[in-house]
């Protein structure tokens, strides 16, 4: 019998397509991990074919190193009864080893999860310890004769569990024009970094709770865009932060239409937001009711993953609290304790971002900002504008910090050792604003340039966006689905006629 590998390679050039044969290192570990690490790639590019022994005999199934296989769908698909993990000797009998099963080649059938199509280069083994293989999985399925479906999912972050992760939860709004300025970023996206390294992090863009203001679909698409390209720019890595998009997660409105039912007409009417409307004498009219509503879908929001905590900025601190209160009144009206009640998380010092006026909450409708992916003449000339010390006339004026912004944000994006030497001299009249300024606007383009970088580039990348937000989505509907067929559960909207499941696709 010829050698597998040579079986392989005749078989790709007799199909005219093109792949790339890896040579490996020989003290190469024949596990994933180690092959991910050797080709450097990512875990979602591994191909790992598993054999299994069937009443019809062997068939193979390959998958992405990513996922699990649901065995059941396999069935389905492969249209046999019984599955079970091909023994050693069926192994050696196909002249494979355990771990070295290649994707391509034995003469079987091959069942193709449909998650593997979408990655451009798919990396597996070649049958061999020493000899590895990437193509296009299109080929890879043409050249087996494989027949394609979907019959795997995405383990549910296992380590995260077992590392005992705590979890969280956040969204901004689309709202505005969907740019992010440094208030958002020091009040939010900040604080999503840091604790990314701890926690599980679901981060979503809330483009239903936009509708509620925005309400012409040109500027929501664009704002929805411009934010989601915002936020991954500066979030940068996205390890451990599933990025989903609020409205690619129907079970949000879902739970709504639940919580609406616990909620009292007392506690919306007591929300800021609805308050300051009527208080700008707004008729009632003129209010919409799913910007009464909001706070609700917040609160489905968040608790659909059940999270430990909130991080916000003060504004949005009423809105966890309300959440709490829906929380408890759900567990309490329907005797189960369905939903944890989640904490928010404000740093004080970010608590809120004061604009460039001194005065109020930095944001984009008071025409107070900083940005951070405009032009760099557009925000110049914002940091130009930034109210400092209106006591002081002359540079030679001796000056004060308190209170005078340039000096707030000089605290979170200067170097340490040159804001202490620029607030001594500002202090004795010995630096003229001009120059602070200057030095805060060199600050916030090194601070922000890698992602100012980043941000051009995912433009450029549609592709790849589309692919985080569908994993992102993916991923948070498997959460999500589970704690809604649990609520479903405890209302008791399910019963000995139900059929319904949340199915991924
Ligand atoms: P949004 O989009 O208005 O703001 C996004 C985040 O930025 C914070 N923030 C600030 N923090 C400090 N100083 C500032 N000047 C400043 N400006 C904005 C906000 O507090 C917020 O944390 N309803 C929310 C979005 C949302 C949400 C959620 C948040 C929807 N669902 C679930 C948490 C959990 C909002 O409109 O935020």
């Amino acid at each position: 019998m010829k050698n597998l590998e040579s079986l392989i390679e005749e078989k790709l050039k007799k199909a005219g397509v093109s792949y790339r044969l890896i040579p490996l290192p020989e003290n190469l570990a024949i596990d994933i991990a180690s092959h991910v690490a050797f080709h450097k790639i990512k875990m979602e590019q591994a191909m790992a074919a598993i054999l299994y022994q069937t009443e019809k005999g062997i068939i193979a199934a390959v998958k992405r190193a990513d996922t699990q296989i649901d065995v059941e769908k396999l069935k389905k698909l492969s249209g046999v009864k019984s599955l079970k993990f091909a023994s050693e000797r069926d192994l050696a009998a196909l002249g494979v080893e355990t771990g070295l099963v290649p994707y391509l080649g034995l003469e079987i059938p091959y069942f193709v999860d449909v998650r593997v199509l979408e990655i451009g280069q798919a990396y597996g083994t070649g049958g061999s310890k020493t000899l590895g293989m990437a193509m296009d999985p299109h080929d890879m399925v043409k050249v087996n004769h494989g027949k394609t479906g979907d019959f795997t999912y995405f383990e549910k972050s296992k380590e995260m569990l077992a590392s005992g992760r705590r979890r969280l939860l956040s969204g901004i709004t689309p709202s505005g024009d969907g740019t992010l300025h440094i208030g958002n970023y020091l009040g939010a996206v900040r604080q999503f970094v840091k604790l990314a390294k701890t926690h599980q992090c679901f981060l979503m863009v809330a483009d239903m709770h936009a509708l509620t203001t925005v309400q012409d679909r040109e500027t929501l698409k664009k704002n929805t865009e411009t934010l989601i390209l915002n936020e991954l720019a500066l979030l940068g890595d996205l390890q451990n932060i599933t990025f989903f998009r609020q409205s690619d997660v129907p079970m949000h409105t879902e739970l709504t239409w639940i919580l609406n039912n616990v909620t009292p007409l007392g506690l919306l009417k007591r929300a800021h937001a609805y308050k300051d409307k009527l208080a700008k004498d707004t008729s009632l009219d003129e209010i919409n009711l799913g910007l009464f509503n909001y706070p609700i879908l917040m609160a489905s929001d968040i608790l659909l993953y059940k999270p430990d905590l909130v991080p916000v900025g003060k504004d949005q601190k009423q809105h966890i609290e309300m959440t709490r209160d829906i929380a408890e009144r759900f567990n309490k009206t329907f005797k189960k304790s369905v939903f944890p009640l989640p904490e928010p998380y404000i740093p004080e010092e970010v608590a809120v971002v004061l604009g460039t006026d001194g005065k109020r909450k930095m944001s984009k409708s008071l025409g107070n900002i900083i940005s951070i992916f405009e032009d760099e003449m557009v925000i110049k000339k914002q940091v130009m504008s930034t109210y400092t010390d209106p006591m002081r006339i002359h540079p030679t004026d001796p000056g004060h910090i308190e209170g005078n912004m340039v000096f707030v944000y000089l605290d979170f994006f200067g170097e340490k050792k040159r804001v202490e030497e620029l607030k001594k001299l500002y202090k004795e009249g010995k630096v003229a604003d001009v120059e602070v300024k200057n030095y805060l606007f060199e600050s916030l383009m090194k601070h922000f340039a890698p992602a100012r970088e980043s941000y051009k580039e995912l433009m450029n990348d549609p592709g790849l966006v589309k692919k985080i937000l569908r994993d992102g989505a993916e991923k948070a509907r498997e959460v999500a689905s589970e704690t809604m067929m649990e609520v479903r559960e405890a209302v008791g909207l399910t019963n000995r006629y139900s059929f319904f499941g949340y199915s991924q696709k």
